[in-house]
């Protein structure tokens, strides 16, 4: 098999299996982010990686690809107006309706954006104690079980792992150990973490007041993010909201659902 033909393939079966397009001068990106995988698998190259791909039904290595071929970066309550919105305006029409709340965090990668949202869940109610009474279940999937291990863990590297985090919430949220710091359990054990690949079926998960689903649409084409949006709008509650990142747009007519602008960004709505 030819190098371009291999790159080609690998290609396909990234769009097929997780969405991901790359166009088709990615190659240096390819070859860099899989060199590990070659080496763990003792394979000599992508010809060799996309015939045991195809041929192999080896979960293990199309697991790893994939932990390889995804974009994982993420912080601490990234680009703030969508937890400033949620901790000041949102939450206070959720819990005033006195019944269950249920948050989805998609393609929550290392898990910093659902746990955001647990520390101001859990700040909200700190201040309004009548409303622990209301449950919230914050659920929040990723492709990627590397990264969904490392959420779990609730433990973040001292320099760029907790990014956005201010001095207070450091100190109130996390202890201090060698491995660097972690996340106390009065907000790790107020997230689920879930495997889930938004090419599926989110029916699974169930219905949701507030969906995150950011900076992940920009690496599908629009077919496919056309497809998941449908099906996930189709998840989202009467009034529910769907925020997603800051350079992404949305078709939300078609979508039935309407553009609210905030001060410093936009969020999206279903009708009743
Ligand atoms: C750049 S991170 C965004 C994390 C977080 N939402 C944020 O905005 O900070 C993109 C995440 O999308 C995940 N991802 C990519 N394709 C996916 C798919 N098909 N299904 C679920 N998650 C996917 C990646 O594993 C990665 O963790």
């Amino acid at each position: 098999m030819s190098g371009d033909a291999a790159y080609a393939r690998f290609t396909a079966f990234l769009e097929r299996h997780v969405g991901i397009t790359l166009g088709a001068t990615k190659d240096y990106l390819v070859n860099s982010r899989l060199a590990p995988v070659l080496a763990t698998w003792g394979l000599p190259d992508l010809p060799a990686v996309v015939d045991a791909l195809e041929r192999r039904q080896d979960e293990a290595l199309r697991a790893a690809v994939v932990d390889a071929m995804t974009t994982n970066e993420t912080n601490w309550f990234r680009d703030t107006y969508p937890f400033r919105y949620l901790g000041e305006a949102l939450f206070g029409e959720l819990f005033a309706r006195r019944r269950p709340i249920r948050i989805w965090s998609a393609a929550c990668s290392s898990g910093q954006e659902a746990y955001s949202m647990a520390m101001l869940v859990h700040e909200y109610r700190t201040v309004r104690p009548a409303d622990n009474a209301t449950p919230v279940d914050i659920v929040a999937t990723d492709v990627s079980g590397a990264v969904l291990r490392q959420a779990r863990a609730g433990v973040y590297d001292a320099l760029g792992g907790v990014r956005g985090l201010s001095p207070e919430r450091l100190t109130r949220y996390f202890d201090r150990t060698p491995a660097g710091y972690e996340l106390k359990p009065v907000i790790r054990n107020r997230v689920s973490f879930r495997e889930f690949n938004l090419l599926g079926d989110p029916a699974l998960l169930g219905q949701f007041d507030v969906v995150f689903l950011r900076n992940v649409l920009i690496y599908f084409s629009v077919e496919t993010r056309a497809r998941l949006l449908a099906r996930i709008r189709r998840q989202m509650q009467p009034k529910g909201v769907l925020v997603v990142g800051a350079s992404e747009a949305i078709p939300e007519r078609e979508l039935g659902l309407t553009m609210v602008k905030l001060p410093d960004g936009v969020i999206y709505r279903r009708g009743e």
